[in-house]
């Protein structure tokens, strides 16, 4: 499908979406109760382009009356998922670690916000260890009724580099059953900074009023 007949189908589908200039930014503007939202940060940098998309999306998510937990991956000391299976994907963790401070919010979220940097075509490794621990937790929120959102930024311009990260991303909604409401993928990103006044951290922000 060209990116003319994607736009239209895309409009038609969601009633109201926002295209980035690469074509893979949506952001729905279906309106919801008042969520516990779970924003999870994946980014080293504080002053870096993920980290402001953050706060432009929960300052957003925040003015629509939505209750925001930001968990900083980075920030936080949560070790790998060691597959020791003592949890049975669904009880305790044997780590005792800062993911246990994260855990209680995940299971309440009504929506989890998943944001990084590309690194080397993937999450960043510190929100991918936090993710690899939903699986003490998995049998509580797979299937669960959670919406989700993705926002992501990195240097190239590539779209079709982007592309991994978005599958990523929606195979993992796919399995656990929830629904995405929006993604922000800001391209050309590369000093800290770069993406302040640019149109992805206003998508940002609109993904989160729009909620
Ligand atoms: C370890 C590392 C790996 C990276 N890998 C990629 C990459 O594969 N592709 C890319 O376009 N940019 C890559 N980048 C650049 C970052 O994605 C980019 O600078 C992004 O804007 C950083 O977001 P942040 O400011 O929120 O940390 C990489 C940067 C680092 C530090």
């Amino acid at each position: 499908m060209d990116r003319r007949k994607f736009i239209k189908t895309a409009g038609l589908a969601a009633g109201a979406t926002l295209l980035s200039g690469i074509g893979l930014a949506e952001v729905t503007t279906e309106k919801t109760k008042s969520m516990k939202i779970v924003v999870l940060t994946g980014s080293p940098r504080l002053n870096g382009n993920t980290n402001h998309m953050a706060s432009q999306f929960i300052k957003g998510a925040e003015e629509a009356g939505h209750d925001v937990y930001r968990f900083d991956c980075t920030r936080h000391k949560v070790a790998g998922c060691i597959g020791c299976n003592a949890c049975g994907m669904n009880g305790d963790c044997f780590m005792q670690d800062d993911f246990s401070e994260l855990r209680p919010h995940l299971l309440e979220a009504d929506m989890v916000v998943f944001v990084t940097p590309m690194y080397y075509f993937g999450f960043s490794s510190q929100l991918k260890a936090v993710i690899d621990r939903f699986y003490a937790i998995n049998g509580r929120i797979k299937g669960a009724a959670k919406q989700a959102a993705f926002i992501m930024a990195y240097a190239d311009t590539d779209p079709k580099e982007a592309e991994p990260m978005v599958s990523h991303y929606k195979t993992l909604l796919n399995y656990l059953g929830w629904k995405d409401r929006g993604m922000v993928i800001a391209p050309g990103m590369w000093p800290a900074g770069a993406v302040q006044n640019t149109k992805y951290s206003r998508q940002a922000y609109k993904l989160g009023k729009s909620l």
